[in-house]
């Protein structure tokens, strides 16, 4: 499901500003004349928007972890197969806010020690890795606390608290050392303009 355009992903805590930066990249990189398609997950494409309603709302206990590390694997093949494989079969650039590794994470080692079972899963269903992973990196206790006051009705993952964003953080960085040859680490504890300007850096000397 390979194509010749640039796979680019996003990754952090709740509130790192990952979501700006994307919008950033993909705005500075079409302002080049890149052909780019800005996407997100859960979501993406009209089926796995539907499931992300299903996972982010509502209770915390609402699914077990088996059951929505199944609802994820299933928005991301949606999401996959309708979007993001076609565009990089057409050569475009691909900047996707969250992909694999938040699975890796947050279903991975969120609520139960499912890193098998999340590498299983990756491996039958998507066998897709972006080819570069921009980490925006910060602070648990900032991160959290911007995620909250947004107020934005998707708080399922907020609500499991500081300390699961604490180990989301040391366990993103962890996996920025295991898939060294496509991760970047960024530092989002700064201006976003100044973090952006780095981003650009990163990417641009990736860019074909
Ligand atoms: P967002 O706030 O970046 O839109 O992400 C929504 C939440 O979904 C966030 O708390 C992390 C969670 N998430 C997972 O638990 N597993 C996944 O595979 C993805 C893509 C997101």
């Amino acid at each position: 499901m390979s194509g010749p355009g640039l796979f680019i992903s996003f990754e952090g805590i709740d509130g790192s500003g990952k979501s700006t930066q994307a919008r950033l990249l993909a705005e500075y990189l079409r302002g080049q004349g890149r052909d780019v398609v800005l996407t997100r997950e859960p979501g993406g494409s009209a089926g796995a928007e539907e499931i992300r309603r299903l996972v982010l709302e509502g209770d915390k206990d609402r699914w077990s972890p088996e059951t929505e590390l199944l609802l994820f694997t299933a928005a991301r093949r949606d999401h996959l197969e309708r979007v993001i494989a076609p565009a990089l079969a057409a050569g475009q650039v691909v900047i996707c806010d969250r992909f694999a590794d938040s699975t890796r994470m947050y279903q991975g080692l969120g609520r139960a020690d499912l890193r098998g079972l999340v590498d299983q899963l990756h491996a039958l269903m998507i066998g897709r890795e972006p080819d570069v992973t921009v980490l925006i990196d910060i602070a648990p206790d900032l991160g959290l606390g911007r995620a909250l006051s947004r107020g934005s009705g998707e708080a399922r993952f907020e609500s499991f608290g500081v300390d699961l964003q604490v180990r989301m953080r040391a366990g993103f960085l962890a996996l920025a050392e295991e898939f060294a040859w496509r991760f970047v680490v960024i530092d989002g504890g700064r201006e976003v303009a100044a973090v952006a300007g780095d981003v650009a850096r990163v990417v641009e000397a990736r860019l074909p």
